[in-house]
């Protein structure tokens, strides 16, 4: 079931996603040479927790750790470490999401570690384009695939690919609601074109790409995504309600 949120409930998934937006700023601060993983961890949770707010991610299905990570060749749900060091030249994708009075936010950016190669700069910007692409779709009357469409053109015609283990989600009350968001419009025909969206869902649409194949494999860590192919990949997330004049970011942040 799709649930359409009234507006304090909308006002409550944003209140939530500010929380989301500053611990994304602050850690995006903080990433530079040497740093480790678990520091940033620790300041996000310390974020949440100053404002009453609970890490979204930490116990869900056993996860360890507040926030999810994904250097370089990692796609998604790596685990914070005080052995993983970032260097120069990394890229690191980091996703957050809290639980406030209630209600969930959830966002994730991809950022650069002091200079990143062209192919790393490229893979950045396209992937965020992606994401901002899928949300210009994200318009009462419009279809759902619209959304997954939007983004698959994009990365494809960029010579990357999209990720099709993981999907996008409804949020609210709950981290993860119906729909099911792809990022690419599945193949399996009596699928059609996807519900009809309309004011009042709130969705969190978070495209993952890979320069190289799609595939990907869990490391024995049980979490950890990484590409098969070595690739690098990057994902950005936000959280979106979708409103009689239009799509708002509730998770839009000043830092990228
Ligand atoms: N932001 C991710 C998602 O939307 C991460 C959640 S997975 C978790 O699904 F298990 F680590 F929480
Ligand atoms: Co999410």
């Amino acid at each position: 079931m799709i649930i359409i949120k009234s507006k304090e409930e909308i006002d409550k998934i944003r209140a939530a996603c500010a929380i989301v937006v500053e611990a994304l700023n602050e850690m995006s601060g903080m990433v530079e040479d040497g740093i480790t993983t678990y520091d940033l961890d620790r300041m996000a949770e310390e974020i949440a927790l100053k404002h009453n707010a609970k890490p979204a991610f930490k116990g869900y299905r056993g996860y360890p750790s507040s926030v999810c990570f994904a250097l370089n060749q990692q796609v998604v749900h790596g685990i914070p470490s005080n052995k993983t060091k970032l260097k120069n030249g990394d890229i690191l994708g980091m996703d957050f999401g809290i639980c406030k009075d209630g209600y969930y936010g959830d966002s994730a950016i991809t950022v650069p570690v002091g200079n990143i190669s062209e192919n790393a700069k490229k893979l950045l910007e396209v992937t965020k384009e992606s994401l901002y692409r899928g949300i210009k779709k994200a318009q009462a009357k419009n279809k759902l695939f619209d959304i997954s469409r939007a983004i698959q053109e994009y990365v494809e015609s960029n010579g990357y690919s999209v990720v099709k283990t993981f999907v996008g989600h409804g949020i609210g009350s709950k981290l993860h609601e119906e729909p099911q968001i792809p990022n690419f419009v599945p193949s399996n025909g009596n699928w059609g074109k996807g519900i009809v969206l309309k004011a009042g869902m709130v969705i969190a649409i978070e495209p993952m790409v890979n320069i190289g194949g799609a595939d990907i494999k869990i490391l024995k860590d049980g979490w950890t995504a990484v590409t098969i192919d070595g690739s690098l990949s990057a994902h950005f997330e936000h959280t979106v309600a979708i409103t009689q004049n239009g799509p708002e970011i509730l998770t839009e942040y000043s830092i990228n």
